[in-house]
């Protein structure tokens, strides 16, 4: 995706890391002109997302992230437009407390960390970035895929999920659409 200004000067990393504070940890908080230029990155990112999983509103904002304890991953190529990058896409997690059902059908609470959004530029994507992205956030979670909670997970990202990390099976959720795999039910169970 490309914007009207340089995304190598709003994002130094391959990889930014962006929460509460919008600002990636690196940058100086104190310059509004780039707070504006990334909220505008955030807000286009997030209805391009829900355009792409025909959601009906956006589930990503600049002013959603202010508020939520949420963790974006955005992941930029540098070299592109002419060296000004382009961004390639994002991912969002974040813990919630869910009420699961397990095999049993027995209620159980659990509050993994959820993969909330994830979205990979339309042209970009079948390219591998996704992969990139995900085993990035990965290793800073300190994370396995099977641990992970999915919200609403989109048939590609199910295909996404069975291709790279052979995660298939999961627990049908009454009341929140979550893919969550038994293997994790298990190992989260409260004692
Ligand atoms: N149809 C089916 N499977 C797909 C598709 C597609 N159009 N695109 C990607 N995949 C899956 C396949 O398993 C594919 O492997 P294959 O090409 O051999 O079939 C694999 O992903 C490719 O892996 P990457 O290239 O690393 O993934 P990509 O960069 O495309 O990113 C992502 C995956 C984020 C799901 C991307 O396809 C995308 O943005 N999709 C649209 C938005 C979306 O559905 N996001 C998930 C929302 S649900 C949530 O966030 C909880």
């Amino acid at each position: 995706m490309e914007f009207p200004f340089d995304i190598n000067q709003l994002f130094s990393e391959r990889i930014s890391i962006l929460d509460q504070n919008l600002v990636a940890s690196r940058q100086s908080k104190e310059k509004p002109d780039l707070r504006v230029k990334i909220a505008t990155v955030l807000d286009e990112l997030g209805e391009a997302s829900a355009k792409a999983q025909d959601l009906p509103a956006p589930i990503t904002s600049a002013s959603k992230l202010q508020f939520q304890k949420h963790q974006l991953y955005l992941m930029k190529d540098g070299e592109s437009s002419r060296g000004r990058g382009v961004v390639v896409g994002f991912l969002k997690v974040g813990y919630k407390k869910l009420f699961l059902l397990d095999r049993n059908g027995v209620h159980i609470e659990v509050e993994p960390l959820c993969v909330l959004d994830f979205y990979i530029a339309e042209n970009l994507q079948r390219h591998g970035y996704g992969l990139e992205l995900f085993n990035f956030m990965l290793q800073h979670q300190n994370v396995e895929p099977v641990l992970l909670a999915y919200d609403r997970p989109s048939t590609k990202l199910l295909a996404f999920l069975a291709k790279h990390y052979n995660l298939r099976q999961s627990v049908p959720q009454v009341r929140h659409n979550f893919f969550f795999h038994a293997t994790s039910l298990r190992r989260v169970k409260k004692p």
